[in-house]
């Protein structure tokens, strides 16, 4: 059975069934540390191994890595799944976390879906094709003033103790736009690139299944992928997405 996209939706739909009845219920989900700054809940791994379990029944010459079980054997055609990206903010009851799934087939990234079921906000995209939010097509803004723009980041370094803590680089830019916002899902902050909503989006010391769908839904709608040199290509360690009318003011601040 070849992939569709609205196949995939059906599927990650229910995925977010599943991370919505935990929601309304926290009280009693289970929340572990992982490391110093890093959580996982009951609901991240009950949402991983649904889609481990579906979309490796359905498509079982695909195979698949999650964040929190890991990779399997076949990694050269693979779902690249983050169940809930957003872990602190699911765990704190807050609304902006995702579920991020994408295909990726011969190292290209084909096909990808970012859920964010408490805000109802359902993002997807397939490579040449063009991406959607709920069904309608999006494109990143028209902002091409940076002073003017609203940019988003995350602080994903500060688990590693790194000494670029990003908050240099974030006191440079916050002082060169009008907005900053930090909402807390990398993954959900690339779809609001993609539509629109934020002009520019970096983050160091991610991993690709943050980033993975979440880049090829902001390509489709125009987005630049680059590296904080302007490299072109999605580099998890350090991804800066623009709506490419800004990025080369952006660049000697990053
Ligand atoms: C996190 C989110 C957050 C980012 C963190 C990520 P998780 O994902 O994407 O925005 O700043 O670095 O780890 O851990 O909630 O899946
Ligand atoms: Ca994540
Ligand atoms: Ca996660």
């Amino acid at each position: 059975m070849s992939i569709s996209l609205a196949v995939l939706e059906e599927v990650v739909r229910e995925a977010g069934s599943i991370a919505l009845a935990y929601f309304k219920d926290l009280k009693n989900v289970e929340v572990k540390q992982k490391s110093p700054r890093d959580f996982v809940t009951a609901a991240d791994v009950a949402v991983e191994d649904f889609l481990k379990e579906t979309l490796t029944r359905k498509y079982p010459e695909y195979g698949f890595w999650g964040e929190e079980g890991g990779q399997s054997a076949n990694q050269t055609n693979r779902w690249i799944v983050d169940p809930i990206d957003g872990t602190h903010s699911f765990a704190k009851g807050q609304y902006f976390w995702g579920i991020s799934v994408a295909l990726e087939i011969d190292q290209e990234l084909m096909m990808g879906a970012v859920y964010a079921p408490a805000l109802n906000d359902y993002y997807c995209a397939e490579k040449g094709k063009g991406a959607w939010k709920n069904g309608q097509p999006i494109t990143v803004s028209s902002e091409t003033s940076l002073a003017d723009g609203m940019v988003g980041t995350g602080f994903a370094c500060l688990r590693s103790y790194l000494e670029d803590n990003n908050l240099a680089r974030f006191g440079r830019i916050a002082q060169n736009t009008t907005g900053q916002r930090r909402f807390g899902s990398a993954a959900v902050d690339l779809c609001l690139v993609a539509d629109g909503q934020l002009d520019a989006f970096w983050e160091q010391e991610l991993n690709l299944y943050d980033v993975a769908a979440g880049a090829l839904i902001a390509r489709e709608a125009g987005a630049t992928v680059t590296d904080f040199k302007g490299n072109e290509g999605l580099f998890p360690k350090q991804v800066l997405v623009t709506n490419g009318k800004i990025l080369g003011q952006i660049l000697p601040l990053m």
